[in-house]
């Protein structure tokens, strides 16, 4: 994100008002009128009049927080309507033709970061750390690929959570779950699990510190690939994967020594800052609502949280509320899906979420584990292939691969997540498609989240450093190794030789 693009765009102005009766009717009844079902597929969002920030408000809205206070929830709502937007419509649009290159087969998407954001974790170093991995990463995957890699953090807006129960059961006490730090506090008091509108403020106050940081990393001097050798972080550098690191920096350092010989000039911003974007699931819809601006160049709605954003797998439903107020807005989307998804169903939710078939606008981002992915992603993309839709695939090889250990944490196995990995690899090279990106939940600390891989943590040394405020993450060298095995695979796809 160049700040300078943040210049291309003028002002922009809010127009829809949020009223508390809106919000109240949010979670109990649908709409008489699906709108999804009764809109051309050919309409433009933009152009249609029965969208509006707040329509969803008239389909369910599942895993949504029920606010006992209406006012208290009107009147965040009314602050955030009025704060500086987060991102600007013109880098969401340079996103968007990033991505409609990959859904060309030219590039790969990189997305990464927390399962989710917290007050208690924020500091710089955490995004410093994250942010350094992702360059990391995505060296490896740019000179390893020789493709363009789009970077895309799960930052600055990555707080609400999808829960499988409405309330948690402890010793004979229910209280509701905690659904992320901007929806209410992990503790287990009815104090700390009441629904707390106010935390939306305060999640956006703190993105709007964590994007902040990002512009600088991606601007101010940290991204220049001169630099490419301080990425690596201290506790990967003793491990095989940091020193396979080491090996191809020292090779691209050669590289870029002979392009400064030929005359080339590497303090140019190509090489020394990088176009860093942000995304996050749009579940907890008050908040995107209020931070839905009308572009004053072109009349398009914009979200300005984020630059992309997904609807989980949960909340997925064609009738349901988030895809209600995805439609509508300009920026690309992401969908989440697992085996329950049928290729009828995906071409509903394609034609719902893009319905003019814009390339770059919807990725699908396939999450079922390595043995439903071989049996149920060809049919899905046989569909898309024979329905003729632009999509970008991308693999969250994560998701479909969590289990509890008898110690009672929440892992991930990384020889699963590598073999959901090779599964999604190998189901595009069966197709004839483009494997076009990567979502995993990772972070740049030495965390012991996650079992297995380079690091070689285990079911007992889970519980050393086990940090997450949710899912368990990839640590630095575990990311770092899935670098690696996407660099190999998209050199054997273009008949490169190994690294
Ligand atoms: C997530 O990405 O954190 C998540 C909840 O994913 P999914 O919707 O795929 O379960
Ligand atoms: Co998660």
């Amino acid at each position: 994100m160049r700040l300078s693009t943040a210049l291309l765009i003028a002002g922009l102005s809010r127009a829809a008002a949020f009223t508390p009766a809106s919000l109240s009717t949010n979670v109990a009844h649908k709409s008489a009128l699906s709108v999804a079902s009764v809109r051309p597929e050919t309409s433009s969002p933009a152009a249609s009049d029965d969208w509006s920030p707040e329509s969803w408000t008239n389909a369910v809205a599942k895993q949504m927080p029920i606010y006992e206070d209406q006012e208290e929830l009107a009147g965040a709502v009314k602050e955030l309507e009025k704060v500086a937007p987060l991102v600007f419509a013109g880098e969401v649009r340079s996103l968007h033709e990033k991505l409609a290159r990959v859904s060309q087969g030219q590039g790969f998407v990189l997305m990464g970061g927390d399962c989710a954001e917290s007050f208690k974790e924020f500091h710089v170093n955490h995004i410093r750390d994250t942010f350094r991995v992702i360059m990391q990463m995505s060296l490896v995957m740019t000179f390893g690929s020789a493709m363009p890699v789009v970077k895309i953090g799960r930052m600055a807006g990555q707080f609400a959570k999808p829960r499988s129960e409405p309330n948690e059961v402890i010793d004979g006490v229910s209280l509701p779950s905690y659904r992320g730090d901007n929806v209410n506090q992990e503790e287990f008091t009815p104090e700390a699990r009441r629904n707390d509108p106010n935390l939306m403020v305060k999640a956006y106050y703190q993105s709007a510190q964590t994007l902040n940081i990002l512009r600088a990393f991606s601007t101010g001097g940290f991204a220049d690939i001169s630099r490419l050798h301080a990425w690596n972080l201290d506790f990967v550098e003793d491990t095989a994967e940091g020193s396979r690191y080491r090996k191809l920096a020292s090779k691209v350092d050669e590289s870029l020594r002979f392009m400064k010989a030929i005359g080339i000039d590497t303090s140019s911003p190509e090489f020394t800052s990088v176009d860093f974007y942000t995304a996050h699931e749009c579940l907890l819809l008050p908040y995107e609502q209020a931070l839905t601006r009308q572009d004053s160049t072109t009349g398009k709605w914009y979200d300005c949280s984020s630059h992309m954003l997904w609807v989980g797998e949960r909340t997925r439903d064609l009738d349901g509320a988030h895809l209600e107020f995805t439609r509508g807005i300009g920026n690309p989307l992401g969908v989440k899906v697992s085996d329950k998804c049928t290729p009828d169903e995906l071409i509903r939710i394609i034609n719902t979420m893009n319905p003019q078939n814009i390339p770059g606008k919807l990725s699908i981002i396939v999450r079922m584990g390595a043995e439903k992915l071989r049996k149920n992603l060809p049919e899905l993309i046989r569909a898309v292939q024979r329905e003729g839709k632009a999509v970008v695939w991308i693999s969250d090889p994560v998701h479909g691969n969590t289990r509890k250990t008898d110690g009672g944490f929440k892992t991930r196995d990384f020889d699963n997540v590598r073999a959901e990995l090779r599964a999604f690899f190998d189901v595009h090279d069966e197709m004839g498609s483009h494997p076009g990106g990567v979502h995993v939940e990772m972070t740049g600390e030495d965390v012991t989240e996650c079992t297995g891989g380079v690091s070689s943590v285990t079911d007992e040394s889970l519980k050393e450093r086990y940090n997450t405020a949710c899912d368990p993450r990839l640590n630095g060298s575990q990311a770092l190794e899935l670098a690696f095995l996407i660099a190999e695979r998209m050199r054997l796809r273009t008949g490169l030789p190994s690294l």
